[in-house]
């Protein structure tokens, strides 16, 4: 039975990834996966993240399983950072959320509820988007169109192109968003541009998902959610599907969150029992350790604190490495690199064709994908000179 099956082409970010870390050249540069590096170029543990892990594992006294829907600390206490301490839609009590194996568990269970509520819907997604989108939604059977979204002539948002292609979603469709920090191309809506897309809801009735796993690293954490708590505030209804990975560090953990905002509280419990029997469907309940810290920090003001500071340290260190690669590829290739500086979160396109990101990869061992992301968290002090002056050779 297993013969008929035949190799898969490597995953285009894990496969890259996995190349740069086989490759023996010793100036090798990972800018593939969406990773936070330090200066050091390794993915630190937050120190808020290390004393809950110590309090954890000292008062820890089982290892049974969790429910269904996760860790109720964890949940209430991602729902306040995402939607806000004074957010209307929690205080009606019609919001509900599951904890999720990761940002992808998020999306998953919100695909499978979407699924269930609608069969036929039609899931809107940016031109480009990350490419687990489309197989980590259609593998429960939703149909895609796609909506201009990144401009490589101005890199920036084609905002009118955006809104032209979204007239035509209709009530039972659905749009998915990227909350902040857009994977891959960095180039995020204005709050303003937020306002538009509320109308086209309210006007067309479609229902909007956001996926929000950057939460904190574009301009901080409450800046982040501005645009999704404008969704929130206008319309009946919004899915999110929060991550952990990054803003708390914890990766590997898989920590993350589908939240639904719903018309009334009933409507909010109908769907988490949908949602419970769709995780039990595909992964039964999800794993605890790193919700449990997560749900620490998040609900503990000192730990919270502690997180709150390194945070904003990382995300001032991203938009400094921002600026420190606009400098220096201004510098040794000539032209003009500001959209860098105006992009938010981890991702830029650095505007390269796929031949000449597979030079720097096999001539130069500057790792980034065949679209030109990079991560720009992976650029360092070490690093910047030689990532510009390869980009250079190969232009
Ligand atoms: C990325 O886009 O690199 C990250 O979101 C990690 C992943 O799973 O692809």
């Amino acid at each position: 039975m297993l013969q008929v099956l035949q190799q898969l082409p490597a995953d285009p970010i894990l496969g890259l990834s996995a190349a740069c870390r086989a490759d023996p050249n010793p100036h090798k540069v990972d800018l593939t996966i969406g990773i936070y590096m330090d200066e050091q170029g390794v993915c630190p543990v937050f120190e808020a993240v290390q004393l809950a892990q110590r309090a954890l594992v000292a008062e820890e006294g089982t290892k049974a399983y969790l429910a269904a829907a996760g860790d109720e600390h964890f949940n209430t206490g991602l729902q306040r950072l995402v939607l806000g301490e004074g957010s209307t839609a929690l205080m009606e009590g019609r919001v509900s959320s599951i904890q999720t194996p990761g940002g992808c568990g998020a999306l998953r269970i919100g695909a499978e509820i979407i699924h269930a509520a609608a069969p036929g819907a039609k899931v809107w997604v940016s031109d480009p988007t990350w490419p687990v989108h489309i197989p980590l939604l259609g593998s429960v059977g939703l149909e895609f169109r796609s909506y201009r979204y990144y401009d490589p002539a101005t890199h920036g948002v084609n905002f009118d192109g955006m809104v032209a292609d979204l007239k035509q979603a209709v009530a039972g469709d659905v749009v998915l968003l990227h909350g902040c920090c857009h994977n891959p191309c960095g180039a995020d809506l204005t709050l303003a541009q937020w306002g538009v897309i509320a109308d086209m809801a309210e006007q067309q009735g479609f229902t909007p998902f956001v996926d929000f796993a950057y939460q904190g690293l574009g301009d901080g954490l409450e800046e982040d959610a501005a645009g999704l708590r404008l969704l929130v505030a206008r319309l009946p209804e919004v899915i999110i599907a929060a991550s952990c990975s990054k803003n708390l560090g914890l990766y590997r953990e898989r920590v993350g969150a589908t939240i639904f905002v719903c018309r009334d509280a009933a409507n909010a419990r109908a769907i988490l029992s949908q949602a419970q029997v769709a995780a039990r469907r595909v992964y039964s309940m999800p794993p605890a350790h790193g919700a449990l810290l997560a749900g620490r920090v998040l609900t503990d003001d000192h730990l919270g604190a502690i997180w709150r500071t390194e945070l904003t340290a990382m995300c001032q260190r991203i938009n400094g490495l921002r600026s420190n690669l606009r400098r220096a590829l201004e510098a040794k290739c000539g032209g003009d690199y500001a959209f860098i500086e105006r992009e938010k979160g981890m991702f830029s396109f650095l505007g390269l064709t796929a031949a000449q990101a597979q030079r720097l990869r096999q001539e130069f061992g500057v790792y980034m994908l065949d679209s030109s992301r990079i991560n720009v968290a992976g650029i360092n002090a070490r690093n910047l000179d030689y990532v510009a002056e390869s980009v250079a050779k190969v232009l």
